[in-house]
Order: C-alpha cells, then structure tokens, then sequence
C-alpha cells in the first residue's frame, strides 16, 4: 500500500453563516478573483473549495468571504497564499506505483511503434511524477525520443519542478516507491544527496519543457500521443471535468492514451464512449475514434 499522503485529509470545516449568504460571498468572491487575475476557479467542487476559502479567512484574520475578497482584490501576495491553498500539490515519486506497472506494461510496447513520442502530464505539481516518467522512459529505452511537456497552472511549483531538487527524507519512501512500480536498478543512482537534498539528475529533464497552463481556460497547444492527468480533476465540478475531457480528446491523437488519477474516471463524461479501457483499475484508456 502506498503512504497516505497526509496533506490531503481535509482541513476542518469552519462556516459559521446563513448558507445563502455563503453561497453568494463565494461566487462574488470567485468572480472577483477571476476578473483581476485571471484565475478561473468558478468551476471547482464546492464542498472542498469552502473550505479552503475559510481555512484562507481564518489564517488572513478575516470575519467573513466578503473581507478576505477585498484584501484579495488590493493585495496580489494574499492572492499568492490562497493559489497555493486552492491547488493542492500533494504528489510523490512513483505515486501509486501499480500505475507505474500498468504504464510499462501496456503502455510502453505501444510507445516503441512511434519513431517519437510526445507526452503532456498535466497538473505536474512540482514534478515527482515528471521524474518518474523521465525515469521509467529511460529504463525501457524511449526517453530519448520523447518529449515531456509538464503542465501546471502554479508557478511556484513549477520553479520547484525544474530544480529537481526533493527533501532527503522522502527518498526511503520513494525508493520503496519505485521497486513496487518495477524499477530496474538502484534508486539512488538518479539523485545526489548533499546536506538534507536529494538533486535529481539534469539528464532527467533534458526532454522536459515546464510551462505554466491552465486547464480550466488555456487551450491545447500540441497533439499527443499520451496525456497524464492524475488527481487534477477530482477538484473540479462537473462542468471543469468534462470542458477538460474535451480539450484532452481534441489533442490526442487517434490511439493516444489518456491516464487518470484512481479516484478520476471518463464514465459518466460526453468522451466515455470514444475511448477502450487498457486498465480499469489504473485508469488507463486509448482513444479509439
Ligand atoms: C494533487 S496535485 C497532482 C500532482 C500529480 N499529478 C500527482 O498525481 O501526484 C494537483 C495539481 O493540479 C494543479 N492544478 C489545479 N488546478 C489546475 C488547473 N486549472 N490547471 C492546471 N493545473 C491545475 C495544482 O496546481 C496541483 O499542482
């Protein structure tokens, strides 16, 4: 069983108001937020989004949505803090290594028919799980024909990404990690350690491009042969789900693979039936039309 990440368990719920008028702080305070900068969280699942707006409220020393919107609105650093609370950036190396053993298995014979390969892992988070494909990609031989395109909508993490650099003290996790996802050597030959760091390898990243992308409002900027979007969508509605659904159809190609997270699913979504299942339980599809 992989390590429960423990930043994922909820804060607690804090809204001591007239639900209604809860309701519309938060729209105003979305819209707000939208128009100034441009971030669209107008789409996010409402029960998981309260509450981190809250948890924001509290920490800021506001009363109520309506304050906390207005030092949003006059102050782009608040605005910074309540970005890095809204997009959750929990990941690890070889999360949920089983998909690491699904991906080699029924992914990776079909990447050694292309002469080159492009991938998109969108919602890369700070880049645990770029190097983790760049590591798998190198082990069955495909890394130097494919280009990786690491995709978030939060600068900061992306800065984290392209240094590769992760605390020492995950690596026994990762390691272990990393054997249960099928890996081939030793860990320890991908990252220096110096001091309480681990620096990942630099030929790593030579087929990465990092780029900040929003998925709720940026369009498709290529056509791929395989999309990686895991524990992204399950914090958005809906609506958010299936405006991505469509843009991740429209830029895979005929037989691209598109990988979700374990919670995430295309049943139930306009796309269900354009795509074959390869693996139920890792969320792995194939375009099919
Ligand atoms: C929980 S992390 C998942 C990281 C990685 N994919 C994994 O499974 O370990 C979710 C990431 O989605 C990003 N995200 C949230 N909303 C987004 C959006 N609208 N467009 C692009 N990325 C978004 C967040 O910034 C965060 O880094």
């Amino acid at each position: 069983m992989a390590l429960p990440l423990e930043e994922e368990v909820p804060p607690a719920a804090v809204s001591p108001q007239d639900p209604e008028l809860e309701q519309l702080e938060i729209e105003l305070l979305l819209e707000a937020v939208y128009r100034r900068y441009g971030f669209d969280f107008r789409q996010y699942a409402q029960a998981s989004l309260k509450r981190r707006l809250w948890r924001r409220a509290y920490a800021e020393g506001m009363k109520t949505l309506t304050e906390l919107q207005a030092r949003l609105l006059h102050d782009p650093a608040c605005m910074e803090r309540l970005l890095v609370d809204l997009s959750i950036n929990v990941t690890a190396m070889f999360r949920d290594p089983s998909f690491y053993v699904a991906f080699r298995e029924k992914v990776v014979p079909a990447l050694h028919t292309y002469p080159f390969t492009r991938i998109w892992c969108a919602g890369c988070s700070t880049g645990e799980e770029v190097y983790s494909l760049a590591i798998l990609l190198q082990e069955e031989g495909l890394y130097d024909h494919t280009r990786i395109y690491a995709t978030d909508i939060n600068e900061n993490v992306l800065a984290t990404a392209r240094e590769g650099v992760f605390p020492l003290t995950k690596m026994q996790q990762y390691t272990q990690n990393y054997i249960r996802a099928g890996g081939k050597h030793d860990f320890s030959r991908y990252y220096l350690a110096a001091y309480d760091a681990a620096q990942f390898s630099r030929s790593l990243v030579d087929n990465v491009v990092f780029a900040q992308h929003n998925l709720a409002m940026d369009r498709s900027f290529n056509e791929f042969n395989v999309i990686i979007c895991r524990n992204v969508m399950i914090y958005f509605d809906k609506t958010l789900q299936n405006h991505v659904h469509s843009l991740f159809y429209d830029s895979l190609e005929t037989f691209g693979i598109l990988a979700l997270g374990h919670k995430e699913s295309l049943s139930f979504t306009p796309f269900a039936s354009r795509y074959e299942l390869l693996d139920e339980t890792e969320r792995i599809y194939r375009k099919t039309d």
